[in-house]
């Protein structure tokens, strides 16, 4: 594990020396998907995820051409999207793509500066700047283009007081699961194509302002069978990080290919986000049928002492309870982190999501890559996709 750039301190500002503040992000605003059935997809992250439904704009709103459901936990909004006729262009993305994230939506105190910023140094442009109003007040939205078919939104907030955004009314529903305590999103991650990583990186360096904190390379992530290589970008705050990944060859098909292969192009492969409570998260999710990969082996939870070393003594977690649940265990210099990563939640193998406790620790789990990747060749193979 190589640090490119040294960490300055924790505090909510200017952690990472390098990163460029021409554009400051104040977090992740939304995450929207493109989904063959919104209506069903949002009964899916509820009752599954324990997302409270939040707001909706569709046919009932004045909207003709898509309907679209804003879920909320915590701070993580999802916004599922569907076409409501042929010639919407979101039909042509659902063919090639399957369901899957069309955009990561970033908060920023101004959205016109922000697509200014980027696209002078780049960007190819996704939505001019534009002023949307209601009896709430207006927002102001922009975009660009990031890899694949995948898309950043700027939403420029600070004049709107509604529930989501014009154009939504609120959601409310007699049917609200309990939520499983997810907080925030971590990271999201974002597959490219064959030698595409270091363009993707450049692309974050340039465009958006962002630093490489973290690089794994194909001789750190790999097993018996297929390899990867992956960048963590992260920018100037810390709160949005996006690591990249890209295949790297190997004996057999790397998770990665996999991916591409199905999605049809680079896109997001996995949704990370915070608990505080990992082993009651983890517990409510599984009771409300996700699937997560296989545990490793005993050998694996054996080990746990000896990885986490002087990290051991202020573990609260018991580790027999972890490994019940199958949950992953890393450390790095400043603590450790409890992981786990659920099967795709689609049919085609694309995106997943991931379930992060950080105890200290800021890195991605590299000390899981092993196990975790073994256990995702089991499932590959299940699927003749090795
Ligand atoms: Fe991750």
């Amino acid at each position: 594990m190589s640090k490119e750039v040294k960490s300055v301190d924790y505090g909510l500002e200017k952690i990472f020396e390098g990163a460029q503040d021409f554009l400051p992000l104040l977090g992740t605003d939304y995450v929207e998907f493109y989904v063959g059935n919104a209506k069903q997809s949002a009964h899916f992250y509820k009752t599954a995820f324990g997302f409270q439904s939040f707001a909706y704009s569709g046919l009932e709103t004045g909207v003709r051409d898509r309907a679209s459901y804003v879920l909320k936990q915590d701070k993580i909004r999802l916004v599922l999207t569907t076409p409501l006729n042929s010639n919407s262009l979101i039909n042509k993305h659902l063919a090639k793509h399957g369901d899957g994230v069309k955009v990561i939506a970033l908060w920023v105190e101004d959205a016109t500066s922000a697509f200014e910023e980027t696209t002078k140094r780049g960007a190819k442009p996704f939505m001019q700047p534009t002023v949307e109003k209601d009896e709430h007040g207006e927002v102001v939205r922009s975009g660009i283009h990031t890899y694949g078919e995948t898309v950043h939104i700027f939403v420029e907030r600070k004049n709107y007081h509604g529930t989501f955004l014009p154009g939504y009314k609120p959601w409310k529903s007699n049917y609200n699961p309990e939520p499983v305590g997810l907080k925030y999103i971590d990271h999201m991650v974002g597959n490219v194509g064959w030698g595409e990583m270091n363009q993707w990186v450049k692309w974050y360096e340039n465009v958006m302002g962002f630093v490489n904190f973290l690089s794994f390379d194909d001789k750190q992530i790999h097993t018996e069978y297929s390899a990867l290589m992956s960048k963590v970008m992260s920018n100037g705050n810390g709160r949005i990080k996006f690591p990249i990944n890209e295949p790297a060859k190997a004996a057999k098909k790397s998770q990665i290919e996999e991916y591409l292969d199905f999605y049809e192009s680079p896109g997001v492969q996995h949704i990370a986000v915070a608990t505080d409570d990992i082993i009651k998260t983890v517990a409510q999710l599984k009771a409300r049928g996700i699937e997560f990969l296989p545990p490793p082996p005993q050998a694996y939870y054996d080990d746990i002492p000896r990885r986490l070393g002087t990290h051991m003594k202020m573990m609260k977690e018991d580790i027999n309870e972890l490994q019940k649940l199958s949950i992953l265990v890393d450390a790095d210099e400043e603590g450790y982190l409890l992981q786990i990563f659920t099967k795709p939640l689609e049919d085609r193998p694309t995106l997943f999501f991931e379930i992060i406790q950080r105890m200290g620790a800021r890195g991605f789990g590299a000390g899981n890559f092993k196990a975790l990747f073994e256990s995702i060749e089991r499932e590959q193979a299940l699927r003749g996709t090795l």
